[in-house]
Order: C-alpha cells, then structure tokens, then sequence
C-alpha cells in the first residue's frame, strides 16, 4: 500500500510552500451555440492564485475539461514552486464525484514527473454547504490516483506521491472538515488495500494467503477474525463451495471477519459475502487462453469485502457485521468436479453442475447461507460474477440486483455518497425456471440469455427471503485503459457503497 502522508491545512493559500499546487477551475458558461466559448473560472478566490492563473484563463487555450490540466511554473506570489489547474467541465453537470476525480487527475499529474509533495486547494465557491463531503471525496480521489499496478517492477518508477496537503478554503467549519479529511483518509486507503490485493497475480495470492493478508489486517484494525479451510468446509457441509476448491492443490479459505460494535447487542446484523476465487481457470469446463491471466481479479468481490470491513473497523457504525470471504482456486484436475456431477450445498439444496466455469455462484451459494446461519439478517454479496453483467452494462458500471427494495434504497443513497457507478437489474420467476434441473433442485447455469439475472436468480434460491443485495462487479472491478484520475487495474469498486450502506443502518 501507499504510504501517502495526508494533512489537512487551514493556513493562507498564497503561504503553503509545495513542490505542487493544485486548484480547480470549471466551465462556467451558461449560453449555448457555436458563439459560446468555454469560460474556465477558478474555485478558489484567492486573490494570489487568481492573479496567477489570469493569463492562461483567458487566452482561449485551457477549457476546464473534465480532468484537463494545465501547469504553470514559479506563479509569482505563491510560496508553491508551481501552479496546476484541474478542470471539472460544466460547472452544472460538476459533482462531488467530479471533485474526487479531479483529485486523483492531481496526483496522476505529479507521479510520473517525480513530484512527490503536493498541496490540494479545496474548491470554495462550489462547496458551500458541502465543504466536508468535498474534503472527503478529494482525500478518497487523491489515494485512488496514487496506486499504480506496478509493484513487480524492478524499474518501478511511479514511486508514491510522499505529502498531500489538503487546504481547506478560509471561513470553512474546521471540525466538521476535519472529521470529513479523516475519514476520507480511511476510505481511501481501504480501497487502495482492496486494489493491492486485487493486484496479486494468482501465485502471489493463494486462498491461504488471501486468509493471512486479511487476518493480518484484522489484527491491526481490531476486527475478530477466523480463517478456515478444508476441515470446516467437510464440518459445515459446504458442499457447493468444496466442489470448486476440490480440482485443486491450494486448499481453500473460509475468511469470517466480525465487527461487534461495545454495547450493541439488538438490531441488524450485517452479512457481507465475497466471492474469493484467486485464479478461474474454468475448471474441467476450460476457458480460452485469450485474456485468461485476467481471472487473477476473480477475487475482486472479496477483496472489496475485506477492504469495506478495514474502513468499517475504523469508522465504527453502531450496528453488527460479519463478513465472509470464500476462497479457493478453480482448477482442471483429476480430482476436479465435472460436468453433469451433482453437490449438496450446505443448505440442503442439491445443484447439478452443468459448467465448472459457473465456480462463483457455487462458493457464494455456501457463503450466504452460512451468513445466515451465523445470524445475518440483511446480506449483501459482491462478485466478478458473469461476463453477461459487461455485455448488458459495459465496464464502467456495474450491475446491483436485489429481493427487497427498502435494502436497495439503502444501497442507492449509499451510491450518492460513494460516486460509484451501479444500475440495478431485475429479478424474475421467469429467470429462476431457466436453473431447474432434470435431476436435482437446481443446476448452475441457465441458457444464452439474461446470464447475470439468472446467476443472481441462482444466489436468490440460497438468500431465500433474506434482505438481500447481490453487486456483479465482474466488469468494473479492472479499469480497461488508465484514465487520468486512476491507473488501469484494480478499479477497488464496491468498497465505497458497501461501506455506506452499512453505515446507513
Ligand atoms: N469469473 C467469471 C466471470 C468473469 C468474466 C469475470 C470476465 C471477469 C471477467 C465467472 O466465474 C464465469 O466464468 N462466468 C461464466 C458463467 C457461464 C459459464 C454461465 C461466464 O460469465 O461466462
Ligand atoms: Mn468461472
Ligand atoms: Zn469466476
């Protein structure tokens, strides 16, 4: 992880002494046609930086774009060595997200030009009276734009930016933007733990590892945890996610983190389930070798768990949470499981397995309902599910599906905060039917069409009616291509909302 070093300042802007300053700037025209130019404004009213930045704002060349920067050296009465200005676009359309964005574009920006001290301007004249969700969103932006996937490189020249400084604007409510800073800290630096993991290519990261890396982190953040393997798995009757772990030689993992809040002892309990499969290779049902070293991420829904319970353990919301984390390898062998085999999951229900590559539905299967046997009353699970989730959403946004609308609506306030990107999908009788078996109670997959309703149909028979919300992230969780506010890889999806959504109960 990185080991950005994080302040929050109230001092004068114009004083701050950084190897980098970054302000931001949005279009502030209302008009529309061919005759209206773009009218870039800063968001900041000092008068130092105003002057500074006069010439480039008005000679037509810099826009204030979304994420366009423009970097201006030695700005006379600033102690700052140099000026950069990030654009958030229209002025109308600009959000807090776009906010968290434009942080990140600050720090993508200093990296690869070796500056490693930077001083954030929070914008003044956009926030009023949101001054500590801006602080928030550009703490969590700033880390998101400080990974980089890079960490086997010998050659590794995107070294951390070292000192952010967030500057917070004169007149701002110093204790709520400084409550906003901390947390922000913690957010992002629980995603970036999430991304870090996310990262391990499969031999790095094996089950057991997955289950130390977690474990570790419980310790340090004072969660309880347990890590189990394949004894548990035999004790519990886990028959669906032991029928995953079987074909290989890496014992699985039964990754249980609790978070018991003092003094809460009624109300919800909280089940977080994550699908943990640090390498699919499909199984017996094989996938191509086009784009397979991708199925490293395969994890991505687990990590998001763990990363969500690091922030939950330091933020510490009154309510009750569990997380569990089933992790295994799916590999071809002789002792792999085969198509047309049946499993008992460990709720009973018999599942006849038609594609070994549909591994994710299986291990969460087992995964849910042990969530509920340990007294879980909502549940939400997350997972890199199906590809069909990407072919319906694409890979920016993800898709959330769920039996119960007032968890949902949770869900959808959560995503206001977090600025993640989530449409909801339905559910349907219709779908379920297509996962009735000849021979069993269910099978695992379902035919062509609709394949991420009917792998979230399949997740519903094992939720039954608990209130549940199932997040396929099989899309967004890798970013294809580097944009300017965050590095291609492990996009950390997911920890944001879950964590929201938790702190709204
Ligand atoms: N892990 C994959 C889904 C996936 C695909 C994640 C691409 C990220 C990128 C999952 O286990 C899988 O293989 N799903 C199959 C299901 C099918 C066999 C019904 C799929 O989506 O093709
Ligand atoms: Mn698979
Ligand atoms: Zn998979």
């Amino acid at each position: 992880m990185g080991t950005m070093r994080t302040e929050l300042s109230f001092a004068p802007i114009a004083g701050i002494a950084t190897e980098l300053m970054a302000v931001l700037a949005a279009d502030t025209q209302t008009e529309k046609g061919p005759d209206a130019k773009p009218q870039p404004t800063l968001l900041t009213t000092d008068a130092a930086v105003q002057t500074a930045a006069a010439g480039v704002l008005t000679t037509g060349e810099y826009k204030a774009g979304a994420n366009e920067t423009v970097l201006l050296h030695a700005p006379a009465g600033l102690a700052a060595k140099r000026l950069l200005i990030v654009g958030l676009g229209k002025v109308a359309k600009a959000t807090v997200h776009t906010v968290r964005e434009a942080a990140g574009t600050a720090v993508r920006f200093a990296k690869p030009r070796g500056v490693r001290e930077l001083a954030l301007v929070l914008p003044e004249s956009y926030s009023k009276g949101l001054p500590n969700a801006v602080a928030r969103a550009a703490v969590e932006g700033a880390f998101v734009g400080d990974f980089d996937p890079d960490t086997y490189r010998s050659d590794r020249k995107d070294q951390s930016i070292q000192s952010l400084t967030i500057a917070a604007p004169a007149g701002a409510d110093r204790a709520a933007v400084e409550k906003a800073f901390a947390e922000g800290v913690i957010v992002g630096e629980s995603q970036n733990f999430a991304r870090s993991l996310i990262n391990e290519p499969g031999n790095k990261l094996t089950p057991t590892i997955l289950g130390q890396r977690a474990a570790l982190m419980a310790q340090e953040v004072g969660l309880q945890w347990e890590v189990h393997s394949t004894e548990k798995l035999r004790e519990l009757k886990m028959g669906a996610f032991w029928s995953v772990a079987q074909g290989s030689a890496e014992p699985p993992a039964l990754i249980v983190l609790r978070y018991e809040p003092e003094g809460v002892s009624s109300g919800p309990v909280l089940g977080l389930v994550g699908k943990g499969i640090t390498f699919d290779t499909g199984g017996i049902s094989i996938k191509p070798a086009d784009n397979m070293e991708k199925m490293k991420y395969d994890m991505a829904g687990g990590a998001a768990m763990i990363g969500a319970m690091r922030a939950i353990a330091l933020l510490e919301p009154k309510v009750r949470v569990i997380a569990i984390v089933c992790a295994a390898e799916n590999m071809p062998s002789g002792t792999a499981q085969k198509p047309g085999d049946v499993q008992t999951a460990m709720s009973g229900k018999t599942i006849e397995i038609i594609n070994t590559d549909a591994e994710g539905r299986l291990v969460l299967a087992d995964g849910l309902t042990y969530a509920r046997q340990l007294g879980a009353t909502h549940l939400i699970d997350a997972a890199t599910l199906t590809a069909a989730i990407s072919v319906a959403l694409g890979k920016v946004t993800a898709g959330v599906f769920s039996n119960d609308d007032a968890a949902y609506a949770r869900f959808d306030s959560a995503l206001k905060v977090s600025g993640e990107k989530f449409w909801r999908l339905p559910l349907g009788d219709e779908y379920a039917e297509m996962i009735k078996s000849d021979i069993s109670d269910i099978k695992n997959t379902g035919g062509r069409f609709g394949g991420a309703i009917i792998a979230a149909e399949f997740l519903h028979a094992f939720a039954e009616d608990t209130p549940w919300i199932h997040l396929d992230i099989a899309g967004a969780a890798w970013v294809e291509d580097s944009r300017p506010y965050i590095a291609k890889g492990p996009s950390g999806i997911a920890v944001r909302s879950i964590l929201e959504w938790v702190r709204s109960f």
